[in-house]
């Protein structure tokens, strides 16, 4: 009888703590690589190692325990995984797939080499480079950190060639790499997310919608409400997507819907923020499919359960705590409301935790989220005494 193999995760967020939750009925054995021991996933597992994802020495040390190595997040130092790799170890995503997420520049060349439909871009090298480009394509323009950016952190829009040059000194200073693109009008923003085995078998998720305020998503509902040419149109741009990179696991494709046309923002190679509402809304969850794809097993169904599925992330307010909060949230979460709590500390923005509500209506269930979510919130920094 073979063993099943053990899953070694680079970092012990909330992703890696909803993977331990996907893993645990299939029997998978799991190990964390997490930089701390509050970290959310390092909190609720037993099997952890301390280290850091940018350490060539660290990882290696971590990968002798595991057989298959994945990730809760891309800040990950890849010659570490080239070396794994070229050792015959099992990095799902490969080096080559991550470095798609890792490297906003790269990913735009790669995609639109592909053919892939993807806003103007260019690459800064100093001011006169977003000049110019904004002469070509008018103001505003969108500046991005090349790589390490998150929830909006790391994307400026420029309104004029003073922000232009603000902005240019302020990233030389802090030796941070930019581009530029066009700013796009979006309409809508649409997610695509998909696992994908080794051979090219996937499992495909209804397209979704996500919400964003100040670069971070807030909201995101399943399934999309476009018409039908374009949501099939996301579809097939995921599933190009998936197999340009070669993904194995879970990917997560960011679009712009602006002016009938969608372009690619761009994607994640691991579970996503945009696919939480699987948990309970589909037959099998991303976590799940994330787990299976990587050990190249049968994946499960991704279709909804339910007519509409909204999740509202729980955003940090600052001075708020969820520790202690779950009675709040068993009391916002009726009827159909599930919340997830991360086990992380409040920052303001931080996302600390999310619910996630089924329903037949759509207006009606992206109420009753957004009141749990509110509720939750609510209640929770009254019971710290902090203001709500
Ligand atoms: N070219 C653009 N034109 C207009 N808005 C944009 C553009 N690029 C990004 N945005 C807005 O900023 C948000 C964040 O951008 P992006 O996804 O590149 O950053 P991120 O910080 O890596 O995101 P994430 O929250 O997914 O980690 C987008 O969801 C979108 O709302
Ligand atoms: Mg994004």
């Amino acid at each position: 009888m073979t063993r099943t193999p053990t899953v070694g995760i680079v970092g012990a967020g909330q992703l890696a703590r909803m993977m331990i939750e996907a893993a645990t009925p299939l029997d998978i054995p799991v190990r964390l690589l997490a930089a701390g021991p509050e970290d959310g996933a390092a909190k609720i597992w037993p099997h952890v190692e301390i280290g850091s994802p940018k350490s060539v020495e660290d990882l290696l040390r971590f990968a002798e325990g595991c057989d298959v190595i994945t990730f809760d997040h891309e800040l990950v130092n890849l010659e570490a995984l080239r070396q794994l790799e070229a050792d015959g170890k099992r990095v799902y995503p490969s080096s080559n797939a991550l470095l798609h997420a890792q490297d906003k520049l790269h990913q735009r060349r790669a995609f639109s080499a592909a053919g892939l439909p993807v806003p103007e871009f260019r690459e800064v090298a100093g001011l006169d480079d977003i000049t110019s480009f904004a002469g070509e394509h008018g103001w505003p323009v969108v500046a991005k950190a090349q790589r390490d950016g998150y929830d909006g952190r790391g994307v400026w829009v420029l309104e004029s060639r003073d922000e232009a040059a603000a902005l240019v000194e302020e990233a030389e200073s802090n030796g941070v790499a930019l581009l530029v693109e066009q700013f796009v009008p979006i309409e809508k923003e649409l997610a695509g997310l998909i696992a994908r085995r080794r051979g090219g078998e996937y499992a495909l998720y209804p397209i979704v919608e996500t919400v964003q305020q100040g670069g971070i998503c807030v909201e995101v509902v399943a399934p999309v409400d476009v018409p039908e040419p374009i949501r099939a149109q996301a579809e097939e741009l995921t599933v190009a997507v998936a197999e340009a990179t070669g993904v194995v696991g879970n990917m997560a494709l960011e679009l712009f819907l602006a002016g009938g046309e969608l372009s690619v923002n761009e994607i994640a190679t691991r579970p996503h923020n945009s696919g939480h509402f699987s948990i309970e809304a589909c037959g099998a969850s991303q976590f799940e499919n994330h787990m299976r794809a990587i050990l190249d097993w049968p994946l499960g169904d991704p279709g909804l359960r339910a007519p509409v599925a909204v999740m509202a992330n729980l955003l940090g307010r600052g001075d708020d705590d969820l520790d202690g909060g779950v009675p709040a949230a068993l009391a916002a979460a009726s009827p159909g409301v599930h919340p997830h709590l991360y086990g992380k500390s409040s920052r303001a923005g931080r996302k600390i935790g999310h619910v996630t509500a089924l329903g037949e209506d759509r207006e009606e269930t992206r109420a009753r989220a957004n009141a749990a979510a509110e509720t939750l919130m609510a209640a929770t920094a009254a019971a710290r005494g902090a203001p709500a």
